[in-house]
């Protein structure tokens, strides 16, 4: 299978959004990194400028929600036609109740894992999601180094993912280039986030095309 790709706007020119969503079209879809200076100490935008997003790009939008709050505001990015809303496992006590009620809007629900919580307890929920997100860097802020300790947890996940029979993508975000896309690939990523390597490259379509091929190189499947 080939590997998806979703560059992060967080990377993007926040003024010229449209031309910047334009530019990765080539990608499988657009990753929006919604902050709310409480989940984490950054602050992006929200669901008015996240509605605008997806009426301009040409790709669908995998939400990635950093807030609190959850309950109150990841179903608002389902009803906005996001393909894929994600939302945190350390930021709610009900995870399965809210993604029930993603998917029942019509989008797919994503759980997200911060480096420090252990992965063992949510494999049992895994089949009342669509994608896990593995944190491959402390959320909050683009340009970090990838931390090669989160290999082993998402060796763990894709195991349990096989032992499943599961359809549940696996999901890294963080310090994704196309030096380390090929160790995450080879330990069971199949979806890649990437913010500053993208939009940090002279030509974003050619930074999307290395991933892929860099990913694809080193594929489990
Ligand atoms: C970090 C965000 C990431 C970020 C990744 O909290 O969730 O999506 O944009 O940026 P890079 O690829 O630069 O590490
Ligand atoms: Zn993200």
């Amino acid at each position: 299978m080939t590997a998806r790709i979703q560059p992060s706007i967080l990377s993007a020119d926040f003024v010229n959004m449209q031309r910047d969503v334009e530019a990765i079209a080539s990608a499988d879809a657009v990753h929006v990194d919604v902050m709310d200076n409480h989940f984490v100490p950054n602050l992006t935008f929200g669901l008015e400028m996240v509605t605008r997003v997806q009426a301009v790009s040409p790709i669908p939008l995998d939400v990635h929600l950093m807030i609190t709050d959850v309950d109150r505001w990841a179903p608002g990015y389902a009803e906005l036609g996001a393909f894929s809303v994600t939302f945190h496992a350390e930021a709610t006590a009900e995870p399965v109740a809210l993604a029930r009620r993603l998917r029942a809007i019509g989008a797919r629900a994503g759980l997200a894992l911060k480096p420090g919580t252990e992965l063992s307890p949510y494999l049992e929920l895994l089949p009342e999601f669509d994608q896990l997100l593995i944190m491959t860097v402390e959320p909050g802020f683009g340009g970090q180094s990838f931390m090669d300790e989160m290999l082993p947890k998402i060796t763990a996940a894709r195991s349990a993912i096989g032992a499943g029979g599961l359809d549940v993508w696996l999901q890294v975000d963080g310090g994704i280039t196309t030096e380390t896309i090929g160790r995450a690939a080879e330990a069971g990523a199949d979806t890649f986030v990437a913010g500053s390597s993208v939009f940090g490259a002279p030509d974003a379509a050619e930074a999307i095309s290395a991933l892929r091929a860099a990913a694809d190189g080193n594929h489990r499947h």
